[in-house]
C-alpha cells in the first residue's frame, strides 16, 4: 500500500504524506516520499514539488513503533530521504499544518523552503522519549533559528506555535487560509529561483558560543538527573557551531544510537504507548456515544473538593461547589483563591484569568442549585453513611442523565451506586491530592456503570488534562491497593533491622520521589490508621507491623502534628530523624523477639518494589486493570515512581521475571512479619516460566 499520494497542479507536483493518524515516518512512508520525489523529478512538466501532510499533521516524526527494529534503519532511512530532498534539482517546499515534530520537522528542514499555517505546532519531542533528534535536527535547526532557540526547543521537547518562530529564518512564509493553495502559489513564485539554498549551508555566526554552551551544559545537567538525553542534546547542538556540518551529523548519529538503546529511552517509549493504551478500553468500541459535560458540581469543599473545582474552572467548565455550612464553603473557596493567587505570584497565571476562573466556581448550600448540572462529583468525608445520604439526595435532585461520581479512595463504588435508582449513571472519579496538580485520575468502573458514562469520563479526563486509567472495583483500586503491600513490607523491614530514614533513602536513591515513611508523614498517619483499623476487622489475615499504630497512639500523625516517623520543626517540612522513633522501632523488634540485623539498600528496594509488582500482577490477572502498563502509568503519574524505570511492571520486566520470582521465593524463606506475603502471583509465575515479560499481557 502506498502511503503518499501524488498529484500535479500545473507546474507543481504535490506529494501528500498519508499515513494516519499522524504521518509517522514509517519505512513504507519514507519509501513513498522518495518515490513521489522521483516521479516529480522524472516529469519535465514539473518545476517544483510541495510536500504536505494529509489528516491531522504534517508529520509527528519517526514512527516510534519501528524503534529497535530493522525497519527503523532500513533504506531509505530518514537521513537518506532528507538527502534525496536536498539533492533535488527542483525546489522542494514543505507545507506544514497542525504538527511538524521530530523527524517531521527534520524532513522540512531538508527542504529548500518551508511554509506553515499559523498555529502549527513545531517542536522536537525526542528528548521526552529519551533520545535526541537523529536525522540532522540538531545540526540544521540551530542553523535555521539560532543556537539558543534550538537548545531551548530541543532540550525541553515542548512545541511552539509557528508564529513564535516567525522572526527566525525557519519559515519563508506563514500562510492564512488554504495551506495547499498557498503553498502552490508560493511554489509558482520560486520555480526559477536559483541557486537553491539549503539550511545545511548556513554559517552560524555566534560569538557567545563558548559561554552559552558552558552554561547550558551545567544547567541542563543539574536539572535532568537520571536522564542522559538532555545533556546529549546540548552536546549535539554545540557541535553545530563548533564542527563542520557532516562531522556534527556524525556526532548526532552516534549519540542517537547510544540513547535509543538505553533502558531510560525504552522506559519513556513504553510510557508513551502506555498512556495511549490506557485510553483504550477493551469492550468500549470507538465511537461509543458520550454525554455532554457543559456544567458540573462538586459536593464538599475540603482538600479534594477545592482542587477538583479548580480542574473544571481551568478547563472553562462552570462548577457549583456545595457544602453543608457557610463557614466550610468560605474556607474552601478561600483556599482555592489562595492557590490561584500563588500561581499569579509565580507568573503562571494572569490576574485577569484568576477572576475568570473564580467566576466559574459558584458556591452553594442548596442542592436545588445543582440539579441541572451534567456531572456531580461527591468529595465528602470518607464514611459510607455520609456517602449514602449524599447519593440518596443526588438521586432525588439531579436531572435524568446526569453522571453521579464519587471521589472515594477506599469505599465500594458498587455499594455507593446501589444507594441510587440509577446505578448505570454512577462512576468513581478518583483524583489524587493535590487534585489541581496531580495528573492521575483513576476512573473506577462499577459493575453497572454505563458504557456511555465511562466513555464520557475518559473524554472529560482529556479535557481536564488528566491521565485517566480505568480500574475495576476493589479495595484501594489500582494505586492504593498496590501501595498496601509496599507499605507493609517497609514496616516489616523496620522490625527486622532498618530505620525509617534508611528505608526512605534507599527507595529515594532508586528514584522514588519520596520514601514510604516520608510519604506517610505527608499524607497523615491517621488516614492509614483508619484503613488498618477497618482491615483488622474485615481481613484479619492481612498482617501489619505494629510500629505505625504505636506512633498514631502517641498522636504522631506526621507533618500536621509536627511528628510522625520523623520530627518536624514548626512551620517546616524537612523530615528530621528522631531518636524517639529509633527507640520505638528497636523496642518493637525486641518485643517480637527479633534480633535486629543489617539490611542492605538492595534488599529494601527489592522487597518494597517487588511487593508493588506482585500486587500489580494480581490486579491484572483479576481484570481490575486491563493491562500491566496501566499499573505503570498509575505509579508514574500518581505515586512518584521514577520515569526512567518505566513503572514497576516495566522495571520488573527489565530485571527479568525469572529473577523476580527467584527473589520472591528467597524472601518467602525469610518472610519477616507475614509468612503468607511472598507467594508469587500466578501471572508472574506463568510469564516467568514461559520466559515472557509483562509486555505480553
Ligand atoms: N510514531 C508512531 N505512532 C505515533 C507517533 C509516532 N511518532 N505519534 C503519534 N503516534 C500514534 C499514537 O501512538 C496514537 O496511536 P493510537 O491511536 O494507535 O493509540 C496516535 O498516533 C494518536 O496519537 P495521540 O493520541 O497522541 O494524538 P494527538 O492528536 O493527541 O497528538 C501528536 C498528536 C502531537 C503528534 C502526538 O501524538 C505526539 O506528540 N506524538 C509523538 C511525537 C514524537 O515524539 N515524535 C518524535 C518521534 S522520534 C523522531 O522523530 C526521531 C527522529 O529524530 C529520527
Ligand atoms: P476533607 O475532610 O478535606 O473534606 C471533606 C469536605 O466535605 C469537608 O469540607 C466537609 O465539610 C464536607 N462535607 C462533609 N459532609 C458533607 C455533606 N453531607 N454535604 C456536603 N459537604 C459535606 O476530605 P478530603 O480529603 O477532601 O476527602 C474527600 C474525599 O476524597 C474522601 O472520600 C477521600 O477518601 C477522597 N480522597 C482524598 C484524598 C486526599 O488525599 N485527601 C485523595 C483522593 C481521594
Amino acid at each position: 500500500m502506498n502511503s503518499a499520494d501524488y498529484s500535479t497542479h500545473g507546474a507543481v507536483a504535490v506529494v501528500t504524506l498519508n499515513n494516519p493518524p499522524v504521518n509517522g515516518l514509517s519505512h513504507e512512508l519514507r519509501g513513498a516520499i522518495v518515490a513521489g520525489l522521483d516521479q516529480a523529478l522524472a516529469d519535465p512538466a514539473v518545476k517544483a514539488i510541495v510536500l504536505i501532510g494529509a489528516g491531522k499533521a504534517f508529520s509527528g516524526g519517526a514512527d516510534i513503533r519501528e524503534f529497535n527494529t530493522p525497519k527503523a534503519t532500513a533504506e531509505p532511512n530518514l537521513g537518506s530521504v532528507i538527502r534525496a530532498v536536498e539533492r533535488s534539482p527542483k525546489p522542494v517546499i514543505a507545507a506544514i499544518h497542525d504538527v511538524a515534530m521530530g523527524g517531521g520537522l527534520e524532513l522540512a528542514l531538508g527542504c529548500h523552503y518551508r511554509v506553515a499555517a499559523k498555529g502549527a505546532q513545531i517542536g522536537f519531542p525526542e528528548v521526552k522519549l529519551g533520545i535526541l533528534p537523529g536525522a540532522g535536527g540538531t545540526q540544521r535547526f540551530p542553523r535555521a533559528v539560532g543556537p539558543e532557540t534550538a537548545v531551548s526547543l530541543i532540550v525541553s521537547g515542548n512545541p511552539v506555535p509557528s508564529e513564535a518562530l516567525e522572526s527566525t529564518g525557519l519559515f519563508d512564509r506563514l500562510i492564512e487560509g488554504d495551506l495547499l493553495q498557498g503553498a502552490i502559489a508560493f511554489a509558482d513564485q520560486v520555480v526559477d529561483r536559483r541557486p537553491l539554498k539549503l539550511v545545511r549551508d548556513i554559517k552560524i555566526d555566534y560569538p557567545h558560543a563558548e559561554a552559552f554552551f558552558a552554561w547550558a551544559r551545567t544547567s541542563v545537567g543539574a536539572s535532568s538527573k537520571g536522564f542522559p538525553a538532555p545533556v546529549k542534546c546540548v552536546e549535539a547542538v554545540a557541535a553545530s557551531v563548533s564542527k563542520p556540518f557532516e562531522e556534527g551529523l556524525k556526532l548526532e548519529r552516534d549519540l542517537f544510537t547510544q540513547l535509543v538503546q538505553s533502558t531510560e529511552s525504552k522506559a519513556l517509549r513504553h510510557l508513551f504507548f502506555a498512556e495511549r493504551a490506557a485510553a483504550k478500553i477493551p469492550d468500549l468500541p470507538e465511537g461509543t456515544p458520550t454525554r455532554p459535560i457543559k456544567s458540573a458540581a462538586v459536593i464538599g469543599a475540603g482538600t479534594m473538593g477545592g482542587g477538583i473545582a479548580m480542574n473544571f474552572a481551568n478547563a472553562g467548565i462552570p462548577i457549583t461547589v456545595l457544602e453543608v455550612k457557610q463557614e466550610a464553603l468560605d474556607k474552601g473557596l478561600a483556599a482555592v483563591r489562595k492557590n490561584y493567587e500563588g500561581q499569579v505570584r509565580k507568573g503562571k497565571l494572569k490576574p485577569a484569568a484568576l477572576e475568570e476562573r473564580m467566576g466559574l466556581i459558584k458556591p452553594s448550600l442548596d442542592y436545588a442549585d445543582l440539579g441541572q448540572a451534567d456531572l456531580v462529583i461527591e468529595a465528602v468525608f470518607e464514611d459510607m453513611a455520609v456517602k449514602e445520604a449524599v447519593f440518596k439526595k443526588l438521586d432525588e435532585v439531579m436531572k435524568p442523565g446526569a453522571i453521579l461520581a464519587t471521589n472515594t479512595s477506599t469505599l465500594d463504588v458498587n455499594r455507593i451506586a446501589g444507594f441510587t435508582r440509577r446505578p448505570q449513571d454512577v462512576i468513581g472519579l478518583h483524583f489524587f491530592s493535590p487534585a489541581n496538580v496531580m495528573r492521575l485520575l483513576e476512573v473506577v468502573r462499577g459493575k453497572a456503570t454505563g458504557k456511555d458514562v465511562l466513555a464520557t469520563a475518559m473524554g472529560l479526563a482529556k479535557k481536564l488534562k488528566k491521565t485517566a486509567v480505568v480500574s475495576g472495583v476493589c479495595d484501594g483500586f489500582i494505586g492504593n491497593r498496590m501501595l498496601g503491600p509496599y507499605g507493609r513490607q517497609a514496616g516489616f523491614l523496620l522490625e527486622a533491622g532498618a530505620l525509617p530514614w534508611q528505608v526512605d533513602a534507599a527507595l529515594e536513591r532508586f528514584g522514588m520521589a519520596m520514601g514510604p515513611f516520608r510519604m506517610a508523614d505527608m499524607a497523615g498517619g491517621d488516614i492509614g490508621w483508619a484503613v488498618r483499623k477497618r482491615l483488622y476487622v474485615e481481613k484479619p489475615q492481612v498482617k501489619f507491623s505494629k510500629i505505625a499504630d504505636r506512633l498514631c497512639e502517641l498522636g504522631r500523625f506526621g507533618q500536621k502534628t509536627g511528628a510522625g516517623y520523623y520530627r518536624y520543626e514548626p512551620g517546616k517540612r524537612d523530615a528530621i530523624p528522631d531518636s524517639e522513633v529509633e527507640a520505638l522501632v528497636v523496642g518493637s523488634s525486641k518485643e517480637l523477639g527479633v534480633t535486629r540485623r543489617k539490611i542492605t539498600d538492595d534488599e529494601i528496594v527489592e522487597r518494597c518494589i517487588f511487593a508493588l509488582v506482585n500486587e500489580g500482577a494480581k490486579i491484572v490477572d483479576e481484570g481490575i486493570a486491563a493491562r500491566a502498563s496501566d499499573c505503570d502509568l498509575v505509579y508514574i503519574t500518581g505515586y512518584g515512581f521514577p520515569q526512567v524505570r518505566g513503572g514497576p511492571m516495566f522495571y520488573a520486566s527489565t530485571v527479568g521475571l525469572y529473577d523476580v520470582v527467584r527473589s520472591m521465593k528467597r524472601f518467602h524463606a525469610d518472610p519477616l512479619g507475614d509468612p503468607g506475603f511472598w507467594r508469587p502471583a500466578e501471572l508472574i509465575e506463568r510469564l516467568a516460566a514461559e520466559g515472557k515479560s509483562f509486555s505480553n499481557t
